[in-house]
């Protein structure tokens, strides 16, 4: 067992610290404020490779494992999450899934630019009556032959209007239940598709979350991924990916609100200490290490498996589970700690908790996590 990241592990590791402390950093509470996307920190972002961390280079990405890729999660979620999701949403859902079951030709066309960072993509599995049961789709894709007549509505969906090409979950064969679900790479611009009203949310208020609306949008059959009806399974193996990318976005909320609490907590005076000297926040302090190294452990293992050929659902679902709630907690303290300044956006730790929240709920809520794994433990 080794629990030292590699060279170019740490490599990324402070490449990541970098790019999140020069270029997010720098006007994160206005964005947040004004719920304005990161155009140009997502530019770079992609031109840097972070945009298609684990896609080959053969189609435009950087090649790296998925530990590389929770290192750089933590690193941006520590200063801006709204970035981090963008990031996540575009890596494990779309890149993975095009790179993993895409033909040659949908590699071609939709992943290099998406993997290169010339363009964001975007996943559409949940729906006004579908988010965590995510099986029962409302949005129809009916087999006319050369194309698939689309119908239907999607909510909640990340990078809604910033995306240029969208993976799109939906039923061809009711009949069939989940195995008549398909996945059709959709894009922006296709007639009958409008991206719709655009989300006032409490946390990741800078990522736009949107409704999408599809009226008899016709998608070429060759934007199908993979066999027919194959759209539900792959859903739920990109989702085990996905929650890697977002417990390590969780954990890195709770690791930027820790570092913001420890340093306030040595610079501020009470009762003629600082803060830091007191007993109460010391405590404080060590709870909040402990539990975060503890999600770490957990992304960590999740993306261990996942390179080493491993099955990774359950790991990746007990990291989403625990690296959230660890987000949850930390950032509460944290805000604890720095009392009042903690209520005022100037200092961070306030994002950071509504951010935190969001965590807990999306690419599967706690509860959903809890079902995966305990469906694990008694089968
Ligand atoms: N891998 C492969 N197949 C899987 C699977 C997995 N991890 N999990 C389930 N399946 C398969 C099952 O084997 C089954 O297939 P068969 O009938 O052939 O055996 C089929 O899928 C249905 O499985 P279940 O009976 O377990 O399905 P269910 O209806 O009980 O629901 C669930 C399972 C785990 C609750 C699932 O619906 C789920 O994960 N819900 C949450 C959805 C979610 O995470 N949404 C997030 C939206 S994306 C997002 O948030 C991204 C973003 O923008 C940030």
């Amino acid at each position: 067992m080794n629990f030292e990241l590699t060279e170019e592990q740490l490599m990324i590791q402070q490449t990541a610290r970098r790019f999140a402390a020069e270029e997010l950093k720098p006007g994160v509470i206005a964005r947040d404020d004004l719920q304005q996307f990161p155009v140009e920190q997502v530019k770079k972002l992609g031109e840097l490779g972070f945009l298609g961390m684990m896609v080959s280079p053969e189609y435009g990405g950087s090649g790296m494992d998925t530990l590389s890729y929770v290192v750089a999660m933590e690193e941006f979620s520590k200063i801006d999450a709204s970035a981090a999701v963008i990031v996540s949403v575009n890596n494990s859902l779309v890149c993975y899934g095009l790179e993993k079951y895409g033909t040659e030709a949908q590699k071609l066309k939709y992943l290099v630019p998406l993997a290169s960072g010339k363009q964001i993509g975007a996943f559409c599995l949940s729906e006004p009556e579908a988010g965590s049961d995510a099986s029962s789709q409302r949005t129809s894709a009916i087999d006319m032959g050369e194309y698939y007549l689309l119908n239907g509505v999607k909510n909640w969906i990340t990078n809604g209007s910033s995306a240029t090409t969208y993976i799109v979950l939906a039923q061809t064969d009711a009949e069939k239940g989940h195995h008549g679900i398909n996945a059709l790479i959709v894009e922006k611009g296709m007639p009958g598709f409008t991206v719709g009203a655009k989300e006032n949310k409490m946390g990741m208020r800078a990522s736009d979350t949107h409704s999408l609306h599809f009226t008899d949008v016709k998608v070429p059959k060759q934007n199908r991924i993979g066999e027919d009806g194959f759209g539900f399974t792959m859903a739920m193996k990109l989702l085990e990916g996905g929650r890697i990318g977002i417990a390590a976005q969780a954990l890195g909320i709770a690791a930027g609100a820790f570092e913001l609490a420890l340093n306030y907590s040595k610079e501020r005076r009470a009762f003629g200490k600082t803060l830091a000297e007191l007993q109460a926040i010391q405590f404080k302090l060590a709870d909040m290490e402990t539990e975060i190294e503890a999600a770490r452990l957990l992304c960590y293992k999740a993306a261990w498996l996942k390179d080493n050929g491993q099955p990774y659902g359950h790991a990746s679902a007990m990291a989403k589970l625990f690296a959230s709630q660890i987000a949850m907690r930390t950032t509460i303290e944290a805000v604890q700690i720095h009392g009042g300044y903690g209520c005022v956006k100037e200092y961070h730790v306030e994002r950071l908790m509504r951010d935190a929240k969001v965590t807990q709920i999306y690419e599967g809520t706690s509860e959903i996590q809890r079902i995966v794994i305990s469906r694990d433990i008694l089968k």
